[in-house]
């Protein structure tokens, strides 16, 4: 068999701009730390490298020769490789990015390369890339984004039908990653409700590991993230792409190795038979894609955590984030003035800033068969609206927060004995409940209004200043009209959350739905809190919180302290357990604080006052998950951005299998700078060994080096106990 030459027109790249370079073959995209190389041959473009940062001075015809592939026997008579829009027409054998047609015409496009090019709006950092099969009537536009700061490369993409007649889409990959040859392993998410953000490990073999998300929502089940890497890939070692969808809809993300020992990653929204025809002259837009290199897990989060600081979060996220006090696990569906108020002042004694009444207010809500859709105040439980209750909220120094479960409807409700017409169905079958609950049609502009009227009147009435906004069920026939309509739904939400947060810019929404079943960067475009799981057991907590800072920034987790005996668990856990885990996230309450008593509050008091007098510098701060060999034992960190300030939470899932736990080595510190370390308390752990080291008594100054090296001796700490350690810069 023959070989083709497979670069022709070749030249040395010059650093013109420091972004972008591009030759007619090779176009090449630079941030502080990442390079990512596309090579043009003809009509194909592939991404040639995406990783640590090149040298500036690439001989591009050797580069090019290096890499050139070799033909396969027994395969098409040119090699074939891995493109950036992959198509069977191409003699790709994998999952092609885009599959369509016309009523069973047209169904193997070639989608050739028009043009890359810088973006005129954006020429330092994102690439344009343009194809089009005339033939078939597409044109795909590629956006390639590299962010300078965090590495983080997002990828947008649209498909155009210039056609005559409708295109039936079945696929859109928003991306395909051809994996380097040596990464063997991935790491997916997996869990279900009150256990959330598992993590779990594959190997990257010949056959198609496919994660696919059918829930209608971001799902407890599967996240929309995968991280490949080398073998045995760990916290600081190993080369990782950890790639995150940004989208709360269904989903596919896949691995897969070819048989020629290549492997990719690719990732998009899934579609329902039938959902997206794309009539002649539309565009459609899949969700975008963000994948970052990094040199193990630490690294990869730090970058999805600035990126996500810098391109997500809404801004009210970089201010001090307040203590909240919710009153689901206090009082369930049992509201009433007489409860409330003492809550309220119990609340505001023990640290509390922010308030939130949780579901059971609105009309007919007094359990969790009826009332969803019904948005105003239940006089029966209110006589006098919520006003009394905003009133004595502000009094005790809080804000005031309120729930929502705006997609939702009951069938006891008045709104739907008024538009049954509205909910997501498919006629002649009974969709089942979830909940006793249904879901509205958010595609209709209609009930996107209704909801917006509801909410609005009340966010103004009583200057709300955050709504929890909920989402308690999978999607079952979503159907408008009698065709599948997941993309539109979470459109909808999308688009009544833009409308929302344009009308009220300070109005905080955290995401929550069912716990922690829709986080991901598209909801974070809106929201700027993701209530994280509904157990607050915190031993579970640890798993599930750190599953969650593998993506997610600390100060957006929302990560309460419970009651004694958890609800979801029936575990018994101490307050400085729950205090030292709650420390990990956005402090907040979800008990009854009339219950806790002088002792309890003394016991609490070091743990507020520490996150009040911390988190100035927390939403720039730098996460640090630290390996240990015993796998019960918990410790990260948040490190203040000039690293002057640490803390660093302790905690033991079970016992452990020493008598004394592994040394704890500090990470992220300044080697040059002196850090004094002392415990934030320790009497707690105190009667559990015969002696304390002396640092827990004494405290200790050392330098960052000796603390990143030597590290530090813990106490003795039975199971399911905590320690907070604080390491600040000497003065
Ligand atoms: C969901 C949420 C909980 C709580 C209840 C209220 O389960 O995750 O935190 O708000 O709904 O019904």
């Amino acid at each position: 068999m023959q070989c083709r030459q497979r670069w022709m027109t070749l030249e040395t790249i010059c650093p013109d701009t420091p972004g972008i370079m591009s030759t007619d073959s090779l176009h090449r995209l630079d941030s502080s730390e990442s390079t990512l190389l596309l090579c043009r041959s003809a009509d194909t473009v592939s991404l040639l490298w995406f990783g640590p940062a090149l040298p500036r001075d690439l001989d591009v015809q050797e580069l090019l020769k290096s890499l050139d592939l070799p033909c396969e026997q027994a395969k098409l008579d040119q090699p074939v490789p891995l493109s950036l829009v992959p198509m069977s027409s191409d003699g790709f054998l994998g999952r092609p990015a885009l599959a369509a047609h016309r009523d069973g015409k047209h169904f193997a496009p070639r989608l050739s390369c028009v043009s890359i090019k810088p973006a005129p709006a954006d020429p330092q950092s994102t690439l344009v890339i343009t194809l089009e099969d005339s033939l078939a009537g597409l044109l795909m536009t590629t956006n390639l984004h590299l962010d300078d700061t965090s590495s983080v490369l997002s990828i947008s993409t649209e498909l155009q039908n210039n056609g005559t007649d409708g295109l039936h889409v079945e696929w859109l990959a928003s991306g395909t990653i051809p994996l380097p040859d040596q990464f063997s392993e991935c790491l997916s998410m997996h869990g279900r409700w009150g256990f959330e953000f598992q993590q779990q490990r594959h190997s990257i073999d010949n056959a198609q590991l496919t994660i696919e998300n059918v829930a209608g929502r971001t799902s407890h089940e599967h996240f929309p993230g995968l991280v490949c890497g080398e073998r045995s890939f760990c916290e600081d070692n190993g080369v990782v792409l950890g790639l995150h969808l940004a989208y709360s809809g269904n989903y596919r993300l896949l691995t897969e190795r070819l048989a020629n020992g290549k492997a990719y990653v690719q990732a998009g929204a899934a579609f329902l038979p039938g959902e997206i025809t794309l009539d002649p002259g539309t565009t459609m837009t899949a969700p975008m894609l963000c994948v970052v290199c990094a040199s193990g897990l630490n690294q990869m989060s730090q970058r999805f955590h600035d990126y996500a600081r810098r391109h997500i979060l809404p801004a009210w996220t970089r201010a001090e984030r307040p203590i909240h006090a919710n009153s689901w696990e206090a009082l369930y569906f049992e509201h009433s003035t007489e409860s409330l108020l003492p809550l309220v002042e119990a609340a505001a004694a023990v640290g509390a800033e922010r308030f939130v009444l949780d579901d059971g207010w609105f009309q007919g809500r007094r359990n969790d068969k009826s009332g969803l859709g019904d948005w105003w105040v239940d006089k029966d439980v209110y006589p006098e609206g919520l006003k009394p209750l905003v009133t004595h909220v502000r009094k005790h120094g809080m804000q005031f927060g309120l729930w929502f479960e705006p997609e939702m409807v009951n069938p006891d409700s008045i709104l739907y004995r008024e538009h049954p017409e509205w909910t997501l169905h498919v006629e002649g079958y009974e969709t089942p409940l979830a909940r006793d609950q249904l879901v509205l049609n958010l595609d209709l502009a209609e009930v996107r209004d209704y909801l917006y009227d509801c909410i609005s009147v009340l966010v103004k009435e009583h200057s709300i200043d955050y709504i929890k906004w909920d989402m308690n069920r999978d999607l079952v026939f979503p159907g408008s009209n009698g065709r599948a309509s997941v993309v539109r739904q979470t459109e909808g939400v999308y688009a009544l959350l833009q409308k929302l947060t344009t009308e009220f810019p300070a109005l905080e929404i955290e995401s929550c739905s069912s716990g922690g079943a829709r986080a991901d960067f598209g909801i974070l475009l809106y929201t700027g809190r993701v209530w994280t799981s509904d157990t607050i057991d915190p031993i579970d907590r640890l798993n599930i919180q750190r599953g969650f800072s593998l993506f997610f920034p600390p100060e957006i987790m929302g990560s309460h302290i419970g009651h004694d005996v958890a609800h979801l668990t029936g575990r018994s856990t101490s307050l400085h357990t729950r205090a030292a885990v709650s420390l990990q996230g956005q402090m907040g309450f979800e008990l009854d604080a009339r219950v806790l008593n002088e002792q309890d509050r003394e016991a609490l008091s070091p743990y507020i006052r520490l996150y009040k007098d911390s988190r100035a510098w927390h939403s720039s701060s730098t996460l640090w998950r630290v390996p240990t060999r015993d796998s019960d034992l918990f410790i990260q960190g948040r490190v203040s951005a000039q690293q002057e300030n640490s803390i660093w939470t302790i905690v033991t899932r079970a016992s452990l299998a020493s008598t004394i736990p592994e040394r704890f080595v500090f990470k992220g510190l300044a080697p040059q700078k002196r850090y004094h370390v002392q415990p934030l308390q320790i009497e707690h752990i105190a009667g559990y060994a015969k002696k304390l080291p002396t640092w827990a008594t004494e405290g200790t100054t050392l330098s960052g080096s000796s603390l990143m090296s030597t590290g530090l001796v813990l106490p003795v700490m039975p199971a399911q106990s905590s320690l907070v350690v604080l390491c600040d810069v000497a003065p």
